[in-house]
């Protein structure tokens, strides 16, 4: 929910003028009425980012990045709606109102905000440290590990000497109460014998959130000791599940992936070496929140996890939920070497970059780790290996996709296309016996493709009802904004619907409207997408009127299903809505306006 008015947020963007704040980014070059540039959120070598004046927005051609001066500066900067706000009210000299909170809500800001202070002054602190006399010890073993003073210091590396106390000391002069310091995760309050630091004789790695700042630590013995790694627990500002240790500067780096390593060490060597895309998770595994982190940044993602059977088990761990968020995985081969920071110094930067470009797909890696289980040498356990195989296949949704997946497999493992072809199919039927199986597989992609032609056609109306308001007035007696049962789309479709009976349709406005960079990405597409299927007015009046006729009668079962039995006035509606449909479907009545075409 935005804490701004309406009113307040169209005053700030109408006074920032959208080829104005992203010159201050992208180099522009004026092409008729739209401004086009190299897109600064992907790579790219001609230009398909474009910036319209007349319709305050920026959408790429090429990666679909899109929205308003607003979103801009989302995506760019990596802001919250509001930090964008505040910037670009700032950038145009206008003062925004204190924000009104509750009083618990102020309080929770204000424990965050001093906890994050907290943590700044301790990575200052143990920043300095490493830079003493005491921090001598960290020192050598960080230059022993081949880390420039450039990278300790791009970093934030330190050091925590050898007193158990003296960080604590030091807060408590600076003015922090035993409480805060206790919720800061640095420190314990032991009752006899006070206040301790978690952290002490290690060196340091500050973690930061993609807005560099400091969220937690985490801190290596330096040689031998356990644990290796100690780190920061879960704070009300660090939470382990959404955030990758060295994403605020990968998300910055301007390759097409991400580089997603295991150890605080590997994303450091990689960094040195070139490799400005590399993360790793902080201490724990890989979960499903980092992945749609991911999302956000890259639709590619290259596993360069260690060489040991827990590396096999974390990329096996991370390649579904990479699946699951839409992000394709390859696999990169450390071996003969532990990892990736011991393949950079034992090998340098370029044969590392030739893994890269051999990085192995993912299905194939996992086939690969199957087929340690089966003894291929012998006719029956080959069979069995196969069949698991083919089962797998069996996941991929689309023909073409299972096609290339067994055409893969069957040169990998020299064995006939259509042999392969025939298990696959053979498997599908197999497995469609079973009413569990049937249920579940064809079950759960039936009802998705269901909802996906649902979206894509209430994109479509929007599209066309922004793209040509003439529409409205012969639309509006069948469909409106209820009508849309996509939650978004129907957010959308009521701002539409209002804008339009007030006669300002103002596409720039809607955007920011919506405070999340997705939502907002979303419906910048809306008003970009081009219609290109159709072309002919006979071809259009037909797609328009389907399209219609489907998002009526979508919205009639719905309603239908979740009517009250007492509420006549819905049944009424009910009744009266299926009639227009009827009419529309059987009588010749024509949508479009044939003299505009
Ligand atoms: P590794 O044991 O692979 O360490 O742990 P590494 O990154 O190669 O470290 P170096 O090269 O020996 O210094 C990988 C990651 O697992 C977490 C840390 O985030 C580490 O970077 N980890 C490991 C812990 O949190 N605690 C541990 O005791 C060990
Ligand atoms: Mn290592």
């Amino acid at each position: 929910m935005p804490y701004y008015s309406d009113e307040l947020i169209e005053e700030v963007r109408l006074a920032n003028d959208i080829v104005n704040v992203i010159s201050d980014y992208v180099r522009l070059q004026k092409k008729g009425s739209t401004h086009f540039g190299l897109c600064p959120f992907h790579n790219e070598k001609t230009p398909s980012f474009s910036v319209s004046q007349g319709k305050q927005m920026y959408y790429c051609f090429g990666c679909g990045a899109g929205g308003n001066v607003i979103t801009f500066l989302m995506q760019y900067e990596n802001y919250t709606f509001q930090e964008a706000l505040q910037a670009l009210a700032q950038r145009a000299g206008i003062e925004l109102p204190r924000q009104e909170m509750s009083v618990r809500a102020r309080q929770e800001a204000d424990r965050r905000t001093r906890i994050l202070e907290v943590n700044k002054v301790a990575a200052k602190y143990f920043y300095a440290q490493l830079r003493m006399e005491q921090g001598q010890n960290g020192m050598s073993y960080f230059e022993k590990r081949g880390l420039s003073m450039e990278t300790l210091k791009k970093f934030g590396l330190g050091y925590a000497n050898k007193f158990s106390d003296d960080l604590y000391q030091y807060l408590r002069k600076q003015g922090y109460e035993d409480e805060l310091l206790k919720d800061s995760g640095l420190v314990t309050i032991d009752e006899r014998r006070g206040g301790r630091d978690k952290f002490w004789n290690r060196v340091m790695f500050p973690i930061m959130d993609v807005n560099n700042r400091v969220i937690g630590f985490g801190g290596r013995v330096m040689g031998e000791g356990e644990p290796k790694y100690l780190n920061s627990p879960e704070t009300m500002i660090f939470d382990k599940s959404r955030n990758l240790y060295g994403l605020n500067f990968a998300r910055s780096s301007r390759k097409h992936y991400i580089l997603l390593c295991e150890g605080y060490m590997d994303v450091i060597a990689l960094h040195q070496a070139g490799f400005d895309n590399a993360v790793a998770s902080l201490g724990t595994a890989f979960t499903a929140g980092h992945a749609n982190l991911l999302k956000r940044y890259a639709k590619e993602v290259y596993c360069t996890f260690d060489s040991d059977g827990a590396g096999i088990k974390a990329a096996l761990r991370a390649i579904p939920l990479l699946k699951e968020a839409g992000i394709s995985a390859k696999i990169v081969k450390m071996k003969p070497y532990k990892d990736p920071d011991e393949f950079i110094k034992a090998e340098g930067a370029d044969n590392y970059q030739k893994r890269i470009d051999e990085a192995q797909n993912s299905f194939l890696f996992e086939a690969e780790v199957l087929e340690q289980n089966y003894n291929l040498g012998d006719p029956e356990g080959k069979t069995a290996f196969f069949n698991e195989i083919a089962r797998k296949i069996l996941e991929f949704e689309e023909e073409l996709e299972r096609n290339n997946y067994i055409e893969a497999v069957a040169r990998k493992y020299q064995i006939g296309f259509e042999n392969l072809r025939k298990l696959v199919v053979h498997q599908g039927t197999r497995a469609g016996l079973t009413r569990e199986n049937r249920q579940l597989k064809s079950g759960i992609s039936e009802k998705k493709k269901r909802e996906d032609g649902m979206k894509r056609s209430q994109k479509l109306m929007l599209t066309w009802l922004i793209e040509e308001p003439d529409l409205f007035p012969k639309i509006s007696p069948y469909l409106g904004p209820e009508d849309f049962t996509e939650d978004l789309y129907r957010q959308a479709a009521e701002i539409v619907f209002s804008q339009y009976r007030e006669g300002k349709l103002n596409p720039a406005g809607i955007i920011s409207r919506f405070t999340e960079e997705e939502q907002q990405r979303e419906i910048a597409a809306l008003f970009n997408a081009r219609l290109k299927e159709v072309t002919t007015t006979a071809e259009k009046e037909k797609a328009l009127r389907e399209t219609v006729i489907r998002l009526k009668e979508n919205s009639i079962q719905y309603r239908s299903k979740h009517l009250e039995p007492t509420d006549m006035e819905g049944l009424q509606k009910l009744i009266a809505d299926k009639k227009a449909m009827e009419a529309l479907k059987t009588q010749g009545i024509i949508l479009l306006n044939k003299d505009k075409i």
